[in-house]
């Protein structure tokens, strides 16, 4: 009889629950390397004493072969010693999931044998309202509820009662407890939470945590802190965050966020972009000029999560439309942000004059003064529908120069050859082997203009390229672009 190693054992085990964890991988890759250094990272994560975090993290950097399970990992070491909190046991936060959220709460109008139909009338219905399901009868403000799994940590509990945190980020004492130290990782916590207690204190405990009443104002305390019960609200069991929103998440989205960051003060808005039941992937830009102003390129629907996260940044004043196909939720932001302008490509007006833009960018290039100086375009006008002989996309490609960023809607175009639905693969390979050839063959009519654009993109200074259909390109994006058009000589001048 074979035994099977240890190592084998562990290794197998690891592969099983980086597979098991859909789309909280973290930047850890599906290869066996990584996903050891995914079980040691999720080991650091979870003991409460920072030298054996440390020595968890120091054997998955062993593993780890990706650059992203690196940063990962390294960033557990780089996390600051504890100051305040040392000796302290780490706080539990966790995030809950859909099912863990789904139970309603549903009035019971008496038996059968004995209700009235005035019974069942006056029977009281509810609203829910947050992320967690917090429940209402209706006309009665005084008091809510909110429905949690009944884990055995609640389930013994005496007298449980919960408490909304309406922004967890901002709460920096239970953020720093539960091991988020930097302010990096706080905002990692972005959106609201919910504080679960148990208001019988019971003996104190050094690794739980306590909620107090100091000068007035509640706060969350190690164990080691408590001096005594006389102003303790009760023993903290948990702090939970609510599920992720599923309709964010999708292969140019995966870690389902609202807004991602690219890179400084630019941000992605990866969503689910349909065609024929096919997900071709939308991806959305935003950025915050120099006087914190937000320019969106390219925008998807807006709703309150998004609107939220866009208030963190900055205010939106800039809308635009970078092509002839690009424009269906325009007009929804404009309303959304009175504030704000929208432009779009030369001839916008003309093709949707209720839309509600008010400049169109311009056929010479001229930058309008809002954002000159920061981001230049360049007006593709040698495009056009071969059958029709008349503009098709009408794009406009554009320069954000602080950050040497190139943004494309549908001029250039980056598919992942893994990591997406087959029949999207099939649409990455319709759009590279039978577009893009088409596009160049047919679709240049003027090879004056076509020169002139292109000499003028390459001679912008960037390396990095964000597309709305595709993965962003974060080095190297002039060479990348030159492979796409098929240029093999050095870019026109
Ligand atoms: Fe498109």
């Amino acid at each position: 009889m074979h035994t099977v190693p240890i190592e084998a054992l562990i290794l197998g085990r690891a592969i099983k629950e980086h597979t098991r964890r859909v789309g909280t991988k973290e930047g850890f890759e599906a290869t066996p390397q990584d996903s050891m250094a995914f079980k040691c990272y999720r080991d650091a994560l979870e003991t409460r004493k920072p030298a054996e975090c440390k020595a968890c993290a120091e054997q998955g950097l062993l593993h780890a072969a990706s650059p992203t399970a690196k940063a990962k990992l390294r960033s557990l070491l780089d996390a600051p010693e504890e100051d305040e909190d040392a000796g302290a046991s780490k706080l539990t936060l966790m995030r809950l999931t859909r099912e863990e959220v789904q139970w309603k709460l549903v009035a019971v109008a008496g038996s059968l044998a004995t209700a009235t139909a005035a019974g069942i009338r006056r029977c009281p219905v509810g609203d829910e309202y947050s992320a967690f399901r917090i429940f209402q009868e209706s006309g009665t403000p005084e008091q809510a509820w909110v429905t949690l799994p009944r884990w055995n940590v609640l389930a013994l509990a005496e007298q449980p009662c919960a408490l909304t945190i309406p922004e967890l980020s901002g709460a920096e004492g239970i953020a720093r407890l539960a091991g988020f130290k930097t302010v990096n990782d706080r905002q990692k916590l972005d959106g609201p939470g919910l504080l679960v207690l148990d208001r019988t204190v019971g003996e104190p405990d050094a690794e739980c945590h306590y909620l107090l009443e100091i000068d007035g104002s509640l706060k969350v305390v190690p164990g080691t802190a408590l001096q005594s019960n006389s102003n303790c609200c009760g023993r903290v069991l948990y702090v939970c965050r609510p599920p992720q929103k599923d309709e964010y998440r999708c292969w140019s989205n995966p870690e389902g966020q609202a807004l991602q960051r690219v890179t400084e003060n630019v941000w992605s808005m990866g969503r689910p972009f349909m065609w024929n039941g096919i997900d071709v992937g939308g991806r959305a830009a935003v950025v915050r000029l120099s006087d914190g102003t937000l320019w969106v390129h390219s925008p998807l629907k807006l709703d309150e999560g998004l609107k939220q996260a866009l208030a963190k940044i900055g205010e939106v004043r800039h809308i635009v439309s970078p092509n002839f196909e690009h424009t269906s939720f325009a007009s929804q932001w404009l309303k959304a942000y009175p504030k704000a302008k929208g432009y779009g490509c030369p001839g916008i007006k003309a093709k949707l004059p209720d839309a509600g833009y008010a400049i169109e960018l311009s056929t010479s290039n001229e930058a309008p003064s809002e954002w000159k100086g920061e981001i230049e375009h360049t007006f593709l006008g040698y495009e056009h529908n071969p059958f029709t002989g008349k503009p098709f996309f009408n794009e406009v490609v554009f320069c954000y120069k602080p950050a040497g960023m190139f943004f494309a809607t549908d001029f250039y175009w980056a598919y992942p050859s893994s990591g997406t639905q087959t029949a999207t693969q099939f649409w990455k390979f319709g759009m590279d082997r039978i577009y893009g050839p088409f596009y160049r063959s047919f679709m240049i009519k003027d090879q004056g203009l076509y020169k002139a654009a292109m000499g003028r993109i390459f001679n912008w200074s960037w390396d990095k390229i964000f597309p709305c259909h595709g993965n962003p390109v974060m080095s190297s994006g002039k060479t990348v672009l030159k492979e796409h058009l098929q240029l093999r000589n050095a870019p026109p001048a």
